[in-house]
């Protein structure tokens, strides 16, 4: 397949994915072929009404996002889940530290609901409290707990993000982590980050938009002891990264924008900071999802775009400006596996049920955990002004 074609799967029609995979799905879960989903859909929603508020992140598939009463990236999602205080349940077409932070976000009389609970991030699963915890100890030990301020990407569990609100710390997004990182940086003289999960993020907004220097910048790696980091190294560090990675935007190489700049003089090559660096070094433009969105509508027709993000998204956007060409980053097709598990029969089934005085897939935080979440959650919907770009 030439790179420039993009791939066009029809992932999941026709097809018993719950079967294949050997989840079970409690209730009657339609089948992936049924030619009445649509229609379905649309009835359990007018039944439902104003009651139902459906959330759906860019990445989410086609077939899915056509149903959502808002689309947006992970900050603009958690500002609209909590400027909903009247609907009643939240379907939340995204993965789970979306429902999380939604749960979080929302009323304890409104219910979030996650049409698929396997539907999680493997990046948000490489930092966990526990090792958190002993990062933590380790940065007393060397002398240096003090002047750490934890900040943690969306894309993180509650029960991180509550542990940056219990230690004077703050949630960010790929929108706005130069503005969270500014913030940390200014609540005490001579600050240092911890940076969870996403080494990636965190070096990008670091180095590109703070200016600090990539030797200024270390990795904890959870799995060895002390996070493979002496005392020493820790003192000097300004920014701790943690060792964690988006094995989706982790696929995007130097090595195909270089054969595509070959290919087509003058195309420009637009990434999310999830990638590395080298990437995101040879990169013209990187920005959260919502950012190259907008990138691409303002761009001048007969433009020629790379773009490095999620397949689902650079789809869509192939397929709404045809008067630009517009390619994907990577010489296969990647989906994210997760964001992807969201489909069809799954939003059927959890709108039907509520239709039926069900709620199914309910996504909670325990109060405590939420309680300091959201002190983090809401440091960072405070925080000034808001950057798309890293
Ligand atoms: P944003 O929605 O912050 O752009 O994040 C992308 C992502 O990977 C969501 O899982
Ligand atoms: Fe997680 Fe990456 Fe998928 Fe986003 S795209 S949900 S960060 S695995």
């Amino acid at each position: 397949m030439s790179i420039v074609d993009l791939p066009l799967l029809p992932l999941g029609k026709g097809r018993d994915l719950d079967a294949e995979r050997g989840v079970e799905c409690p209730g009657d879960l339609p089948m992936a072929s049924d030619p009445s989903l649509v229609a379905r859909v649309r009835a359990a929603k007018e039944a439902l009404g104003e009651r139902v508020f459906v959330l759906g992140h860019h990445y989410q598939r086609d077939e899915v996002i056509q149903f959502a009463d808002v689309t947006g990236d992970s900050f603009k999602l958690a500002r609209d889940a909590a400027a909903r205080p009247d609907a009643e349940f939240i379907v939340f077409c995204g993965v789970h530290f979306m429902a999380e932070s939604a749960d979080i976000l929302t009323s304890p009389s409104q219910r979030v609901v996650l049409p698929d609970l396997a539907a999680g991030c493997s990046m948000a699963d490489m930092a966990r409290l526990r090792q958190v915890e002993d990062a933590w100890d380790a940065l007393a030990d060397a002398g240096v707990q003090d002047t750490v301020v934890p900040v943690t990407y969306m894309n993180s569990s509650a029960d991180i993000k509550a542990f940056c609100g219990r230690n004077g710390g703050v949630v960010c997004t790929s929108s706005n982590a130069d503005v969270a990182l500014e913030w940390a940086f200014g609540q005490k003289p001579g600050a240092k980050v911890l940076f969870l999960p996403d080494q990636h993020l965190g070096r990008n907004t670091a180095v590109l938009q703070m200016g600090i220097g990539l030797d200024e910048c270390v990795v904890w790696d959870p799995r060895l002891p002390g996070g493979g980091l002496s005392p020493e190294e820790l003192r000097r560090a300004r920014m701790i990264l943690w060792k964690g990675h988006c094995s989706v935007h982790g696929r995007f190489s130097e090595d195909v924008v270089d054969e595509l700049r070959a290919a087509h003089p003058g195309i420009n090559v637009l990434v999310h900071p999830e990638c590395r660096h080298e990437v995101v070094l040879k990169a013209d433009l990187v920005g959260s999802t919502e950012f190259i969105i907008t990138t691409i509508e303002a761009a001048a027709p007969g433009t020629v775009w790379a773009v490095g993000t999620e397949l689902n998204l650079v789809k869509r956007l192939a397929d709404a400006h045809p008067d630009k060409t517009i390619v994907f980053l990577d010489r296969d097709v990647c989906y994210c596996s997760t964001m992807n598990r969201i489909d069809l029969p799954h939003l059927v089934w959890a709108l039907e049920s509520l239709v039926a005085g069900t709620v199914v897939n309910q996504v909670t935080v325990d109060p405590e955990t939420e309680a300091e979440a959201l002190v983090a959650l809401q440091r960072m919907l405070a925080l000034p002004g808001r950057s798309h770009r890293a």
